[in-house]
């Protein structure tokens, strides 16, 4: 397994890959990786082929951390997401630093962005200003300079998954994008790197997120039609406010293509919700 860590050595293998006739598949993460992302290693591999390099990157973006966030208790493991994708037949690992990705921190101005208008209103964009406008930027860095044929997201993020989608759309790059499922541990909880920051007491309590999105799935199935969004609303505020260490950012319905909040909840219905257990933010969504 290759790995880069200038920009300028990774646009340059990619361009020799280019002219090879060589696909490109391509994974972006801010590391401390788990089963969740060496699921979208698979899906790119089967995506693109055995002919096919696959590319995994590791960048924890501070563009996309607001001045209150947990930039600096972001966990980070290279060896071990090195060993991890070696196993994982991952061909090239690109991992920039913040000079190489933002080169006003090597004394160069950077003031050019990419911010996505609509879907970025609410849910994340709401709670964390700023947020997708550093995803967006950089996601679209990250394509000019791996230059993939395919990328893959994680449905995990899935406000984050509409916006690339919507940017790669608008802005025309020439990439196929695929949105793969969650990965879940037994107990239901969405494998995230932020999971290792939960104490054992708030690693039990986290379990509520995939609980409530469960109970909100029950009730729509089993009621006639839809129920209304308030109501289910208060029935998941309930349900989480019985975990002491749980406390709710949002919990919305929505329209899965638009991100529309809806007023009646019905089979089809995509929730989302954020709640900080301990001082670690999670987040989930699912189909309803
Ligand atoms: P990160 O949180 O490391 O996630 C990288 C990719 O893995 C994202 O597409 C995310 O949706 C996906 N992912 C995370 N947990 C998952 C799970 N349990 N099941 C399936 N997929 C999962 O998302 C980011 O990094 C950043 O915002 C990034 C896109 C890299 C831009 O900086």
């Amino acid at each position: 397994m290759r790995m880069e860590t200038t920009v300028s050595g990774m646009q340059h293998r990619a361009r020799r890959w280019k002219r090879e006739g060589t696909k490109i598949g391509f994974v972006p993460t801010m590391g401390s990786l788990h089963a969740g992302h060496l699921g979208l290693v698979e899906r790119a591999r089967k995506a693109i082929g055995r002919n096919g390099r696959i590319v995994v990157s590791i960048y924890v973006n501070p563009a996309q951390f607001g001045p209150r966030e947990d930039l600096a208790r972001y966990p980070r493991n290279l060896a071990r997401d090195r060993a991890l994708c070696r196993e994982a037949d991952v061909d090239l690992l690109f991992v920039p630093d913040d000079a190489g990705m933002y080169p006003r921190l090597a004394g160069r101005e950077f003031s050019t962005w990419i911010t996505e208008e609509r879907l970025s209103r609410g849910m994340e964009g709401r709670s964390r200003p700023g947020h997708f406008r550093g995803v967006t930027t950089v996601v679209g860095k990250l394509f000019n300079i791996v230059q993939p044929d395919v990328a893959v997201f994680g449905a995990k993020d899935f406000q984050q998954a509409r916006i690339i989608q919507r940017m790669a759309r608008d802005l025309n790059f020439p990439v196929r994008l695929i949105v793969a499922p969650t990965a879940r541990e037994e107990d239901g909880l969405a494998m995230s790197s932020r999971n290792e920051n939960l104490s054992p007491e708030e690693r039990r309590q986290a379990a509520i997120l995939i609980q409530a999105i469960r109970h909100a799935r029950g009730r729509v199935r089993a009621g006639r039609g839809w129920v209304t969004a308030g109501r289910l609303r208060e029935e998941v505020l309930e349900m989480i406010g019985q975990r002491p260490a749980a406390r709710v950012d949002y919990v919305e319905f929505f329209a899965p293509d638009t991100l529309e909040p809806v007023t009646r909840v019905k089979p089809g219905t995509r929730m989302a919700l954020a709640v900080f257990v301990g001082r670690t933010r999670l987040i989930d969504n699912g189909q309803l």
